[in-house]
């Protein structure tokens, strides 16, 4: 098991280098590595595993600055020293001192750097072994989200490190979430023991913003719980706490597609929201199915209700990375997440209490479309059910819209020549086509 602490020491004099070398592996236990430039030195960083820089300031290529930029904005986890004549309070780079672990004033190498590796002793007991715990990754957007942490987080360094990034109790303000979204968002972790503590802090965060529902927010507010509910069974699976919310919802984006008597008005809104693309993706879905089914006469609320649980839930086991872009991507290049995210919701539905029936069997069937193109069964169709159709057709609707929307670029024209030819060759669409043209859609 690879354990060992790595330290780099970025210096272009090569005598320099070796003295602090020589300290650094008589001090402590470790494993170090030279750069004689900044540019080598980030080029280690980016490798990921660096607990501790020692950098020199001025440098061939890059300075100590650059490096400790990246350090900054890209190694959250990575102490940086500086060891220079020159002190912090002379580079710009330095004002932020979230990185910043420490100073080897040169000429005084030996003492400046025992100091340090000392101070950096006594705190490596934060490297946590994996052996005695297992951890459950946490996404930056969950945390920004409950605010103040249930339990100690860790940045994963590798299969076997991890490092404390904030303590029980720590707030994540904007600054954080900014940090270890761009550059570790995946990397976030806490012990899988600690795991009620963060689904009771994703309740309350739900029901707080429940509370404070009201008509000028319901937008926002539904895609935000949206997002918990759905990031909360992803990362933990079914946890009973969670089905009272999970009637609240539904209740809630029902209200909100059946209010809404405009179509276009909602979509428009939900179009121009920056909650999550998900979200996004699955609320616009509700909302034009439901329309369907309401122009086909089927509406009854159970039906209503069936395409909104189904729409919530069809995509949540996808990453939350996933964009529409994705959706183009060749199918070789698509992981086995990607391939059993459908049946794997539509086994969760399975496990809720008070779902209507079948209401799972439109989630399984959300990518059988064409004739028999889709996965994970590839039937055609005209094999799936009727509300399994109108839901597969408004996927791929919801798929348009999207896409336009990101591009910039909506013309009505073209959206229905597309339409026109995802339903060519499947008879069953070709209906649903009609009574979605005679829906007042863009007015
Ligand atoms: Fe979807
Ligand atoms: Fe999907």
């Amino acid at each position: 098991m690879d354990t060992k602490l790595k330290i780099l020491i970025a210096e272009d004099e090569e005598e320099i280098a070796e003295i602090l070398s020589f300290i650094v592996k008589s001090s402590i236990k470790c494993e170090v590595a030279l750069a004689n430039n900044g540019q080598v030195a980030i080029d280690y960083l980016s490798k990921g595993d660096i607990d501790l820089i020692i950098c020199d300031y001025n440098m061939p290529l890059l300075n100590g600055g650059a490096v400790y930029n990246f350090v900054l904005n890209s190694m959250p986890s990575c102490k940086y020293v500086m060891c220079s004549s020159d002190t912090p309070a002379q580079h710009e780079e330095f004002k932020n001192q979230s990185s910043f672990y420490g100073h080897i004033q040169k000429p005084n190498l030996i003492g400046g750097s025992k100091a340090i590796i000392e101070k950096f002793k006594t705190q490596s007991p934060l490297i946590q072994q994996p052996s005695s715990h297992s951890y459950t990754q946490i996404s930056p957007k969950v945390l920004l989200k409950i605010s103040a942490m249930p339990s100690d987080v860790f940045l994963k360094l590798n299969e076997n490190k991890y490092v404390k990034v904030f303590n029980e109790g720590a707030i994540f303000d904007e600054t954080d979430f900014i940090k270890y979204s761009q550059s570790s968002g995946d990397r976030l972790y806490a012990f899988n023991i600690s795991s009620d503590a963060f689904i009771d802090s994703i309740r309350d965060s739900i029901l707080k913003t429940i509370k404070t529902l009201n008509p000028e927010n319901k937008v926002e507010a539904n895609l935000q719980v949206h997002y918990l509910l759905a990031t909360a069974f992803k990362e933990y699976g079914i946890k009973e706490s969670l089905f009272p919310l999970v009637d609240v919802q539904i209740k809630e984006s029902f209200e909100l597609c059946k209010t809404n008597k405009t179509l276009s008005l909602l979509l428009d809104k939900l179009l121009r929201s920056k909650e999550s693309y998900l979200g996004q993706h699955s609320f616009m879905l509700a909302a034009i199915s439901v329309s369907i089914a309401e122009k086909m006469e089927w509406n009854s609320t159970t039906t209503g209700q069936k395409l909104v649980v189904a729409s919530m839930f069809h995509d949540i086991f996808l990453k939350e990375t996933f964009t529409s872009e994705m959706i183009n991507v060749p199918n070789e290049s698509k992981d086995q997440d990607f391939w059993s995210h459908s049946q794997k919701a539509a086994d969760l539905l399975d496990k809720i209490p008070n779902i209507l029936p079948d209401t799972s069997r439109i989630i399984a069937e959300h990518h059988e479309v064409g004739e028999g193109v889709g996965f994970p069964r590839g039937i055609p169709v005209s094999k799936t059910t009727p509300l399994s159709q109108v839901f597969t057709f408004s996927h791929y609707v919801v798929d348009l819209l999207l896409e336009s929307h990101q591009s910039g670029r909506f013309d009505k024209d073209e959206f229905y020549a597309k339409l026109n030819s995802i339903c060519e060759g499947t008879d069953k669409y070709k209906k649903i086509l009609t009574i979605f043209r005679s829906i007042d859609f863009f007015e």
